[in-house]
């Protein structure tokens, strides 16, 4: 299985003209990186300038770079008539061609208030709407409830990423004995073939232990994913 390398650029960078300029030098240094799939999580509104440079057509065998969004709501139209101002659908990013979105990432449970059960609606959503959802979680428990009433068939859409709160954005990344245990327990858990991706300070030095020891599909990456040499460093490890 290609490994997933997934950029969550937060609320980076600041204008247009730099995101465009950190796309093109990611973009750049994969050129000749070997069968991974890279997926860019820019803030909404970067998302439409990244899409139109993003290439559809990669060659196979070489890294693939996908568009994925930081976080979607549930309701779609006509459902609601679109009367939901701020909110930006999973119709919406879809037809923006992108492919992936974040749901349920701590920060958005912090300071949003997001709850097992509004993540399980923005899931919902997603997976119709034909978006593979990146669901973050930081304990076993979490996975049962957003999960709720989603068919089996659709979890071929779903990706997991265990994120220890204490390892984002610190630079204390998770030890790899304890990533790898957590990893089997939401295999065992989930009872179904899915990738689980480790996120939380990851970097060049630690990114290939969480794929090779550890036993992870993928990386979610925040901070050095906005540093287009260091995030480069990372694909070509893994
Ligand atoms: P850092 O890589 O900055 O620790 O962030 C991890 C994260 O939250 C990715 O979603």
């Amino acid at each position: 299985m290609k490994p997933l390398i997934v950029a969550n650029w937060k609320m980076n960078p600041q204008t247009m003209a730099e995101a465009k300029q950190i796309f093109d030098l990611i973009k750049k240094g994969v050129k000749n990186a070997k069968n991974t799939e890279v997926v860019i999580c820019p803030p909404f509104v970067f998302l439409s300038i990244i899409s139109n440079v993003v290439n559809p057509r990669q060659e196979r065998g070489l890294t693939t770079i996908k568009l994925g969004a930081q976080d979607v709501f549930w309701e779609n139209p006509p459902a609601g008539g679109g009367a939901f101002t701020g909110e930006i659908s999973a119709k919406m990013l879809k037809n923006l061609g992108c492919e992936y979105v974040i749901i349920g990432h701590s920060e958005r449970r912090k300071y949003f208030k997001e709850t097992d059960e509004t993540i399980n609606k923005k899931l919902k959503s997603a997976l119709e709407n034909g978006l593979k959802a990146i669901l973050c979680i930081d304990k076993k428990s979490q996975i049962k409830n957003a999960l709720k009433g989603i068919a089996r068939q659709q979890l071929k859409n779903l990706i997991l990423a265990y994120e220890p709160i204490f390892a984002i954005g610190t630079g204390k990344a998770c030890s790899i004995e304890k990533a790898r245990e957590m990893n089997f327990l939401i295999r065992k858990t989930i009872k179904t073939k899915i990738k689980i991706l480790y996120g939380g300070s990851v970097n060049s030095q630690n990114a290939s232990d969480f794929v090779k020891k550890a036993k992870f599909h993928g990386l979610l990456i925040g901070k050095a994913s906005l540093e287009p040499k260091e995030f480069v460093k990372i694909i070509e490890t893994v």
